[in-house]
């Protein structure tokens, strides 16, 4: 049996949208096979608030994923995690060296004690990522396995959650008939897709503005040093276009996405468009400019709010490569030049790396968590060949060239 052919899902649970992609992963390389995108309406703020609509989202973008990749079944998928009830801190754990080298059972108990911190009973840990190792009084070791000494010292990041939102996220994705393989905090998950190595060597912070909440992973010599989600995303541009224009939430979105910008000072003053107010209101004419004041406000609040996450964790000068900014919510025109100002370090959109099947239409930063979450499940799910379970019809996966699918899709 060969066991070097995976299928990797990831399924991306967001307030916007619920996204599935699968891929194909054989002598470590990776091709995407399928992609499904489906309208979420069960989430508020990254949370799950209505299981059925949820389950129904679920259901639809992995019914499309499959379809497009030609699979019958699906067993399991790595799923993001989001939502103002994450919270993250550092914490270290400490061990005698059992022998003379550093063994894995060493770090396995370094860790063990890393994680024996007191949280709330109704919170649960997602995620125990080491920093750095120190073996004795030599710090900033990667890998200690093998080194001779006799104390073993771990920074870690850890990530906890609310048990009950956690539970409520596994149970939607287990109705849709899918196990759940990990849990990964998005921003880890979007991180992964769209940072090099080179970036989170000198200090990154990457910035994923969703449609509920924007999530923060700051990246400092490899590690990841602070998490955190701001329960502020792109809907909320989304209303306060609503309530500056009054009009229909579907037409600020489409204002916002069509005709927004966050550089009023850009923008021709006499520029109009038309928008339709609401129901029974005649259409009028709506200054360019005006659009542009009311979101590059929440922007700049945005950007500040992410400025004092920076501060407040002491983070300001390890953070030589600046930022970079992802996330549906990223594709503001002007966005990154406003960031750059109001935080005063370089920054750029962050757009998903390319890698085997992978299209353009995919290289959208509204796709990095979904790439991530795909990449980070390498491993985590086998399909052995001649699995009866699961049937990777090549026939139907070649008949139709993935270009085409999308157009159908997207
Ligand atoms: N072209 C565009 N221009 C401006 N905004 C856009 C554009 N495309 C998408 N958006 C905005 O991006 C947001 C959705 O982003 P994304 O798809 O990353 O969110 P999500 O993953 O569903 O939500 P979350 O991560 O908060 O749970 C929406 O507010 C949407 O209006
Ligand atoms: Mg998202």
């Amino acid at each position: 049996m060969n066991t070097d052919k995976h299928i990797v899902v990831g399924l991306d649970v967001g307030t916007t949208k619920v996204c599935t992609i699968i891929g194909y992963q054989k002598n470590s390389e990776l091709e995407i096979l399928g992609v499904g995108s489906h309208p979420s309406y069960g989430l508020k703020k990254g949370s799950v608030v209505n299981i059925d609509k949820t389950v129904r989202s679920i259901c639809s973008s992995v019914e499309e994923a499959k379809l497009m990749a030609g699979i019958t079944t699906l067993v399991s998928a790595t799923v993001g995690i989001a939502g103002n009830h994450i919270y993250s801190f550092n914490s270290t754990g400490v061990v005698p060296v059992k022998g003379k080298e550093i063994t894995q059972d060493d770090v396995d108990r370094v860790l063990e004690a890393a994680r024996a911190v007191v949280i709330p009973s109704d919170r649960e840990i997602l995620h125990v990522i080491p920093q750095e190792y120190r073996v004795d009084n030599t710090d900033g070791i990667k890998d200690p396995i093998g080194m001779i000494g006799v104390r073993l010292e771990v920074k870690v990041h850890i990530v906890t959650g609310l048990t009950p939102l956690i539970q409520n996220l596994v149970k939607c994705v287990e109705q849709a008939g899918i196990i759940v393989n990990d849990i990964i905090l998005q921003p880890i998950a979007s991180s992964r897709s769209t940072l090099s190595d080179e970036e989170k060597e000198i200090g990154v912070v990457l910035v994923d503005i969703g449609g509920g909440t924007t999530d923060i992973a700051v990246w400092k010599e490899g590690c990841l040093v602070h998490s955190e989600i701001i329960p502020v995303g792109g809907n909320h541009f989304t209303n306060d276009l609503s309530v500056a224009l009054k009009i229909p939430h579907n037409e600020s979105e489409r204002i916002k996405v069509y005709h927004g910008s966050v550089l009023p000072e850009t923008l021709n003053q006499s520029a109009h468009v038309t928008v339709q107010g609401l129901a029974g209101t005649r259409p009028r004419e709506v200054q360019l400019g005006i659009i542009a004041d009311t979101l590059g406000a929440r922007a700049e609040e945005l950007f500040k709010i992410v400025k004092d996450v920076i501060h407040d964790n002491n983070l300001q000068d390890d953070i030589t490569g600046g930022y970079v900014i992802t996330g549906g919510g990223a594709l503001i025109k002007g966005l990154a030049e406003l960031a750059e100002y109001v935080l005063e370090r370089p920054a750029k959109i962050g757009y998903p790396n390319a890698f085997g099947g992978m299209t353009s239409v995919m290289q959208n930063p509204k796709f990095s968590t979904v790439l991530g979450l795909m990449l980070e499940s390498d491993k985590s799910f086998v399909v052995k060949e001649k699995n009866t379970d699961i049937e990777i019809d090549i026939v139907s996966k070649l008949s139709r060239s993935l270009k085409n699918v999308f157009k159908e899709i997207f």
